[in-house]
């Protein structure tokens, strides 16, 4: 694993294009065989001490390294299974993998289940992730564009199960995608996506629209793994939240920012999204170009050689000993700094942020250069390695976001937030 396949996820742009007929096809089998059988899992009770209102709370698994994705198990329709689903909050459309054989996939969709066309739900399906033609007026198709690969299926209309923080269970009724990866074999290790974007379509806006709880996620993704993920209202630390305000726009952004390694600026008005179905962070062209630049000045200082030892992580370094951990590496590397609302808020990343240990004990770089994987020059991307044990909030309904130091690795465990 670890490979770039497997790591990299972010939804931006749909293009039309065919849909082949999910309905009656199961040339899929093999693409797929890689799929892990999934267990019926119980959740642990929530305990959480914060705030009044209603939520559901939902622990994590997964990591940056090697795994790539940080998911999530939720059970759809009225059976006891559960999908582990990668959360996302750089795309809308949740979808479950369907009739993909052998086990752990949603049944293949009911005729009944199905959501028309001309359903407000397809439409809003549509606004997301791009319109296009239904093939037949009894259900609708979609397609979503990630970065390097793409979603088909149908849309479909399931039960949901979630235990919420007042100890009620719910079975809201939700409209989800029934599809399957066009290309990768490598996304099989999860059996789908869990959009939470704040497009209509997304799991968080339909919960929301239905008052089961307000327009808030927030995960907490953790260093060792796990972690936890919320959705609802009031689960707030108090005070310790640095907030800035959420821009309008397709994506979830704090506004525009200035970089800096250490104090050196590297640029500004930044165009950045947080987006927790990326696994590495990237830099636009100028950026990127300056912090280079800027850390190979810093890097010929230190005793530290070059390496070229992961394929897909261009920058990598020798330490006079191997590195076992991050702890032995950091302190051979500034601290990155966003900075938010004309510098009001920050968010620090630390070495361990944006450096993985190879499994040859060498540090790599897992800040990537966004251009060259085809994102447009100007975006920032902030990925899972710079969100860990970071509380992250993506309040809509007060249009803000917040981050707050934590140890998510052990924060699910725990009766109160471990606010550092
Ligand atoms: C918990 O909250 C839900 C959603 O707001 C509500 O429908 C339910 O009645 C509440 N349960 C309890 C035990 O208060
Ligand atoms: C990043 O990618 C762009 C486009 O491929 C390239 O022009 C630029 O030199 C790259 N920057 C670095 C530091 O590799």
């Amino acid at each position: 694993m670890g490979g770039k396949g497997a790591v990299l996820l972010v939804a931006l742009l749909v293009a039309a294009s065919d849909l082949a007929a999910i309905l009656s096809c199961s040339a899929a089998a093999n693409l797929y065989a890689t799929a892990l059988p999934m267990k019926p899992k119980a959740s642990p009770p929530p305990q959480i001490d914060a705030g009044h209102g209603v939520g559901a709370y939902l622990p994590l698994q997964g990591n940056v390294y090697p795994q790539g994705k940080f998911y999530v198990q939720i059970s759809f329709g009225n059976s006891q299974n559960f999908y582990s689903l990668d959360i996302d909050t750089g795309s809308d459309v949740p979808w479950v993998q369907c009739e993909v054989p052998p086990q752990a996939v949603y049944p293949r969709p009911p005729m009944d289940k199905l959501i028309p066309c001309d359903d407000p739900r397809c439409r809003a399906l549509h606004a997301s992730a791009g319109a296009r033609p239904c093939k037949s007026p009894e259900r609708c198709d979609f397609l979503v564009q990630y970065v390097d690969d793409s979603a088909e299926g149908v849309l479909i209309a399931d039960t949901l199960t979630l235990r919420l923080t007042n100890g009620s269970i719910v079975h809201p009724l939700v409209a989800f995608g029934c599809g399957r990866w066009r290309n990768d074999k490598d996304r099989a290790t999860t059996d789908g996506m869990l959009g939470l974007g704040s497009g209509e379509i997304s799991i968080l806006s339909q919960l929301s629209s239905q008052g089961v709880f307000g327009k808030l996620v927030a995960h907490c993704l953790g260093s060792r793994g796990g972690g936890f993920f919320f959705m609802g209202d009031d689960m707030l630390p108090s005070g310790k939240v640095t907030w800035a305000p959420m821009t309008r726009s397709f994506h979830y952004s704090p506004g525009p920012a200035s970089l800096f390694w250490g104090n050196q600026p590297l640029g500004s008005n930044l165009m950045v999204l947080l987006d927790s179905g990326t696994t590495y962070t990237y830099f636009g062209l100028q950026p990127y170009n300056n912090f280079i630049s800027t850390l190979n000045g810093h890097v010929s200082k230190q005793p530290l050689t070059r390496a070229y030892d992961d394929h897909w992580l261009p920058y990598c370094w020798r330490g006079p000993r191997p590195f076992s951990s991050i702890a032995d590496a950091q302190g051979y590397f500034k601290q990155l700094e966003l900075r938010f609302a004309d510098g009001a808020a920050s968010m620090k990343i630390p070495p361990a942020n944006y450096l993985i240990i190879s499994e040859h004990h060498n540090a790599c770089l897992g800040i990537l250069n966004g251009t060259e994987e085809g994102l447009q020059s100007n975006i920032n991307l902030i990925g899972d390695i710079s969100m860990l044990d970071l509380l992250v909030v993506y309040d809509n309904d007060k249009q803000r976001i917040g981050w707050a130091s934590a140890d998510c690795s052990r924060a699910f465990k725990s009766a109160t937030y471990p606010l550092e």
